[in-house]
């Protein structure tokens, strides 16, 4: 009997071994097959490109040429109080919030940071409320916004007359769906599902507006606000008097709305100081020094009202501390969650047939502008590097369905500064799961600190600027050095990015998933929320550190010189 059951038992083991072998190797051979497919689509194909041709377009023409910093803070002398300086909360970095490694990590999680700057009490206001409520009796505790409604002039009127807002090209279809612009028809098959628009780079501020109406997280009740947001659409306003207008045609609406926000009480309670606004421009729009008329932009960001605000734009000063950086829009705009995981699953089969290229166009008649030799080292490494044109008039540029074509047959995006650091195009690539390559800390690094992983070289790829100009580097050579595990590394990083990265349809928002909206209402309660501490425990935190080291104290948390140092230097005479 006994021997028996041995023996049954001898033959079902067996069985269960054999089935376990079989599974085993089964899924063995599934995932190395994942692995040999995956590894072999970085560079050694022969480069059949399906563009033959180089295509056109025209770039951003709208931006200024000067991204001369303004001089017009206070150089305080506070080199005594440097050592109290410490890092905070604020403007930290993703890293710093806890981010773990990224590999398996659930795309869910991504944007999982700093739960507890959500939960922050709401006791956290100043004046301090009264304590009617627990600390867990209300998910939006900590998280409310006041949301102003101000006087059409500032927002709605401008929208309704769009077509004086560019002087180039018409704005009207760019600011349909609130902002979003016209869908994009998938032709190519470039895109997926239905969420796809022809959003233009400077509609920020209108989506924006349009997402936080539907926040949940909104309150009339100025006591519980832990921000105030005002929607003013400061970069379509100055837009339409950008050229040929004179200075106080450029300022008006802004000197309205200072003048307007100041009388209200809710400005009174923290002189501004809890309040924010989103202007979908690079802040040296709105930075202009003198009140000569050929001068750029307007002066809304020197206002004192607005130095006490958070000004969040698409570009920031580095040496200023009222404007933070956020993400571009690209053309993606979901409203499901796994919309975004479906896309992320796509961009990690693709094949990518080029080992980098480049969307530009030269900047002939800026010096020191490096976009040539991008463009001349790209033509040399032809077989590896896809140029697509920007400065020959034709439209392939601004067509999305090449943009992104491109960015997603390319493993590698060069990203060169233009007529200001940042550009569009960087979140572009991103979003198509292609590595960027930064010539300058000024194009992200020091910019877009509550999206972007403080430490970069887990996304991204560097090489100095002044190297490609001294003819120091061949852009093939150094990244064709990078192994190719550093490679999928990387990429794996910029997939697991692409919902920090994106804005949600405004109309239904995303489920679990948190994108650039909600990382940048995050940012600004926790920079308010350290600003109330410092009002009332003291030390002003913003007066720890001069304005002009505002970024070496976002980045680092002190003023210490750092690597990226050399590059910011010489701000005094950056426009010469
Ligand atoms: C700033 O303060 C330090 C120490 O308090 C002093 O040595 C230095 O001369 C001051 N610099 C200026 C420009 O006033
Ligand atoms: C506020 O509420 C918390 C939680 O209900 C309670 O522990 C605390 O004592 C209250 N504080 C005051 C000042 O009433
Ligand atoms: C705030 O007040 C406005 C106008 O009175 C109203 O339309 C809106 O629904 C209120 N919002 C909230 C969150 O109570
Ligand atoms: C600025 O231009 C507007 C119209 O373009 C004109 O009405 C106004 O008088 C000008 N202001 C100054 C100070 O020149
Ligand atoms: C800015 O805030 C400071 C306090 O931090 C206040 O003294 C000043 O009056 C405010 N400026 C304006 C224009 O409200
Ligand atoms: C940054 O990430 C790289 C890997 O991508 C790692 O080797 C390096 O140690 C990290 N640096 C810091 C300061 O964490």
């Amino acid at each position: 009997m006994e021997k028996l059951n041995v023996g049954k038992c001898h033959i079902r083991f067996f069985w269960f071994f054999i089935s376990l072998c079989f599974a085993l190797s089964f899924l063995f051979l599934y995932f190395s097959s994942v692995t040999l497919f995956d590894g072999k689509s970085r560079y050694d194909y022969p480069v059949l490109s399906p563009y033959s041709n180089l295509m056109a377009i025209s770039e951003n023409d709208a931006k200024p040429i000067t991204r001369s910093p303004a001089t017009d803070h206070v150089m305080r002398n506070q080199s005594d109080s440097i050592d109290r300086v410490t890092v905070t909360n604020e403007a930290l970095p993703m890293e710093e919030k806890g981010d773990e490694p990224v590999e398996d990590k659930p795309v869910k999680e991504t944007s999982s940071i700093d739960k507890s700057k959500r939960s922050e009490p709401a006791d956290e206001r100043l004046p301090i409320t009264e304590n009617t409520t627990g600390p867990d009796s209300d998910i939006c505790s900590g998280r409310y916004v006041y949301l102003y409604d101000l006087p059409s002039r500032f927002n709605d009127e401008i929208i309704k007359d769009c077509r004086s807002i560019n002087l180039w090209y018409d704005m009207c279809r760019a600011l349909e769906n609130g902002g979003l612009g016209p869908q994009l028809v998938d032709t190519e098959k470039v895109f997926s599902h239905k969420s796809w628009y022809v959003t233009d780079q400077f509609t920020l501020e209108v989506i924006f507006h349009e997402r936080i109406k539907h926040y949940k997280c909104l309150t009339n009740d100025s006591s519980l606000a832990s921000a105030f947001y005002v929607p003013f659409y400061a970069g379509l306003d100055v837009s339409r008097y950008l050229w040929g207008f004179n200075t106080s045609m450029r300022d008006s609406a802004a000197l309205a709305l200072m003048k307007w926000l100041t009388k209200r009480d809710e400005w009174k309670l923290m002189w501004g100081r809890d309040h924010f606004l989103v202007a979908g421009r690079i802040t040296w729009d709105f930075r202009r020094l003198t009140e000569e008329d050929q001068d750029w932009g307007s002066k809304l960001m020197i206002l004192p009202e607005a130095k006490n605000m958070s000004v969040l734009v698409i570009e920031s000063s580095p040496w200023h501390r009222n404007d933070f950086a956020i993400p571009y829009p690209t053309y993606f705009h979901p409203s499901r969650d796994n919309e975004i995981s479906q896309w992320q699953n796509r961009m990690r089969r693709l094949k990518r047939r080029f080992l980098f290229c480049f969307a530009g166009a030269p900047r002939p008649n800026l010096k020191g502008s490096i976009r040539g030799d991008i463009i001349d080292q790209c033509i040399a490494s032809r077989r590896r590097c896809r140029l697509l044109s920007c400065d020959s008039g034709g439209n392939k540029c601004q067509k999305p369905s090449h943009v992104m074509k491109l960015f997603q047959s390319s493993v590698f995006c060069l990203q060169p500064s233009g007529d200001s650091y940042t550009r569009k195009s960087a979140f572009d690539s991103m979003l198509a799961g292609c590595i960027p390559v930064f010539f300058h800390p000024g194009s992200a690094y020091v910019q877009y600190l509550w999206h972007l992983p403080k430490n970069y070289s887990r996304y991204s790829v560097f090489i100095s600027e002044n190297d490609v100009k001294a003819g120091k580097v061949n852009i093939e050579e150094r990244l064709l050095r990078i192994p190719r595990d550093k490679v999928k590394s990387m990429r794996e990083k910029v997939i697991q990015m692409i919902p920090r990265l994106i804005y949600a349809d405004p109309r239904s928002g995303l489920q679990t998933i948190e994108d650039a909206f909600d990382l940048a209402v995050q940012g600004v309660i926790g920079r308010v929320n350290k600003i109330r501490r410092g009002i009332r425990d003291g030390p002003d935190s913003e007066m720890d550190y001069r304005e002009d080291e505002s970024w070496k104290y976002r980045l680092f948390g002190n003023v210490e010189r750092n690597e990226w140092s050399p590059f910011f230097t010489n701000w005094k005479d950056s426009d010469s």
